[in-house]
């Protein structure tokens, strides 16, 4: 398929680099391809950033037929843009489809139209320390119906944001609490995936966090409420002395790209990760014992977040001091550097765009 291309006329000033922020400013074009039943994706197409027209009817509107992804395209130190394992993002995006009766689409075209897309806003992607530019794939149903079925058409769509650090935080320790009367997901259902559902589901909790002061809320499972999930928008890690573990995938939660990067970076180290089941009293009693050395989130948006502080009911468990423990940052400048050019690549992650 052909992407074609309509430039836009009216180019957008761009923003300060140096305030950011997460996903408040957008390019001028986005990517944008149909499905309808019978001819499959089709009409694959980059054109000025702008609203997209939708019935009143479109499905995804009431239904929720949604899923989307979060990647990333770094401005190199040598000058040339990187995007990191954007195969695994498309990869990841037809699971979701799966799951929610979405048809499949070809991964290597959507990597190259991703390709396109930034190559045409090259000039967006932010320079500054710290900063990228946010690429978000989604795909939604238009189908315009009110009946329950899967949509006989839908959209892909891309677009693109300059950004700098998700939490305003940046590296310093994030608090999280941790949630023990919502649940997001349970097995069988769409923790998995990536659809806006598993987001909705979560924002009352988030809410309340916030009041109290924390950034986001950790998440127990959905049955036993015992055992450690994940953060609304990161995987999580804890250093219980010299063991890495993080929350084995069991369908309730994402499998995240920057997990399994970390998971990969701390084995090369020789460091002993294990992926298992984590009890929320087993970190208490790690935490209490001394043997609780950090913790930390990874995701596209959060890179690598150290949690300096968990809140279990009433008890505050304070983390390596409330400061960015060394495993954390050995991670974090491990993986930027690979992302911004930096560092070698030793496993092939990124890929340049020219
Ligand atoms: C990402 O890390 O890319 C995510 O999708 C998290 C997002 C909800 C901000």
């Amino acid at each position: 398929m052909k992407i074609t291309i309509e430039r836009t006329k009216t180019p957008k000033a761009k923003p300060d680099q140096s305030n950011l922020g997460f996903g408040n400013y957008f390019t001028d074009h986005m990517f944008l391809m149909n499905y309808d039943e019978g001819k499959g994706w089709n009409n694959p197409r980059i054109v000025p950033y702008g609203p997209i027209a939708l019935d009143p009817a479109a499905m995804c509107l009431h239904y929720g037929q949604e899923v989307f992804e979060g990647m990333k395209a770094y401005h190199g130190v040598d000058g040339k843009c990187r995007l990191f394992r954007p195969e695994a993002n498309m990869a990841r995006l037809n699971l979701s489809n799966e799951r929610l009766c979405i048809p499949k689409f070809d991964e290597a075209f959507a990597v190259q139209a991703i390709e396109t897309l930034v190559k045409e806003d090259a000039d967006w992607i932010p320079t500054e320390d710290g900063t990228s530019l946010y690429i978000r794939p989604y795909i939604f149903a238009t189908e315009p119906h009110v009946g329950v079925h899967p949509a006989k058409q839908l959209i892909f769509a891309v677009i693109l944001s300059p950004v700098g650090a998700y939490y305003p935080e940046g590296l310093n320790p994030v608090k999280i609490y941790v949630e023990q009367n919502y649940v997001r997901a349970v097995k069988g259902g769409m923790g998995y995936t990536k659809t806006g559902g598993n987001y909705a589901a979560g924002l009352k909790a988030q809410e309340e966090a916030q009041a109290q002061g924390y950034s986001q809320v950790l998440w127990l499972d959905g049955v036993e409420r015992k055992y450690i999930e994940e953060v609304g928008t990161m995987n999580v890690f804890f250093v219980l002395e010299d063991e890495v573990v993080t929350p084995v995938l069991q369908g309730s939660i994402l499998d995240g790209i920057t997990r399994k990067s970390c998971v990969a970076l701390l084995q090369s180290w020789g460091v002993k990760v294990t992926e298992r089941l984590v009890a929320l009293e087993e970190l208490i009693e790690a935490a209490q014992a001394g043997r609780l050395k950090e913790a930390f989130g990874s995701g596209t948006a959060a890179v690598i977040s150290p949690i300096g502080e968990l809140r279990c009911g009433d008890k505050p468990l304070i983390i390596n001091g409330g400061e960015i423990g060394p495993l954390s940052r050995r991670l974090y400048d491990e993986l930027t550097g690979i992302q911004w050019g930096k560092l070698a690549d030793p496993f092939g992650w990124t890929k340049v765009i020219d």
